[in-house]
């Protein structure tokens, strides 16, 4: 399994067991020989089960999932889920609104099963009919599964830009709440996997989709939950070269591990002076 993950030394963000619960609760959803009612049961389990496993997270860290292709919309949901539920547990979201934002995340990409999307390239490529389509289908999934409006919103605009110049041209707040924060999610894990892993190139990247892309409120929250780091980036500190584990929720440093495998906080201040 370790070769699903995207650094192998470290814990991933979500169990493996996550992984095959997701892949089994897409085959129950696309089995047409099952009653939508089950089906909702099935994903509203998930979405509380993810929930309450980030609530006895200590550490946020941003050891994804890989994109492998044949379970590329699984083990991008896992990363997406993942995301955008710490952010609604470290923001103490009404526990309803993230369990039906959880569901939205979800099925977001479900539309991609029904295109037979052969990977990560027909979520991000514009030209791509895939990537068109894909929000259309999800959401007619969605409205057949009886979710609600705000459920089947969010699946239909998660590829729309902040700056109003996405696919159906929706901007800013106007765009639904669940849609911008998988948007958010999506652009994360975009750069993660294919940005190089240092501080300033992630961090830099990601100010830049600012409110051309991304909300600049909830490009915020997300640096209020993970810290400006990705996992894995290599820093110096009082002449060590510390590896970042992620960020301590309690104390609100960042934790790294040392060369010689101690545990270091650093104040989150200390990064944010140098930017
Ligand atoms: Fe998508
Ligand atoms: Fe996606």
């Amino acid at each position: 399994m370790s070769e699903v993950l995207l650094l192998e030394r470290c814990e991933p963000s979500l169990p493996f067991a996550f992984l095959e619960r997701l892949e089994s609760l897409f085959g129950d959803l696309l089995d047409t020989n099952r009653q939508d009612p089950v089906k909702e049961v099935s994903l509203t389990s998930v979405a509380i089960d993810l929930l309450k496993t980030l609530m006895k997270r200590s550490v946020f860290s941003l050891n994804l999932f890989r994109l492998v292709s044949g379970r590329w919309v699984v083990c991008h949901t896992a990363n997406v889920s993942f995301i955008v539920g710490s952010l609604f547990v470290n923001g103490s979201f009404p526990y309803a609104f993230a369990v039906q934002g959880m569901k939205a995340v979800i099925l977001h990409d479900i539309g991609h099963f029904f295109l037979k999307s052969a990977s990560v390239e027909d979520d991000f490529d514009e030209k791509k009919d895939n990537h068109r389509l894909h929000p259309v289908l999800g959401c007619k999934f969605c409205v057949q599964l009886n979710l609600s409006a705000d459920e089947c919103d969010a699946v239909l605009y998660h590829h729309e830009r902040f700056d109003g110049t996405g696919f159906i041209s929706r901007k800013g707040k106007t765009i639904p709440f669940y849609a911008r924060i998988i948007r958010l999610a999506d652009e994360v894990e975009r750069l993660l996997m294919w940005c190089e892993r240092t501080p300033a190139d992630f961090l830099g990247s990601l100010l830049k989709l600012r409110g051309t892309v991304l909300d600049p409120d909830l490009v915020g929250d997300f640096l209020g939950t993970f810290g400006p780091l990705p996992t894995g980036a290599r820093v110096s500190w009082k002449g060590e070269t510390l590896v970042c584990r992620g960020l301590d929720k309690k104390s609100g440093k960042i934790l790294f591990d040392t060369e010689s495998g101690d545990l270091v906080f650093v104040p989150i201040e200390h990064f944010a002076k140098k930017k």
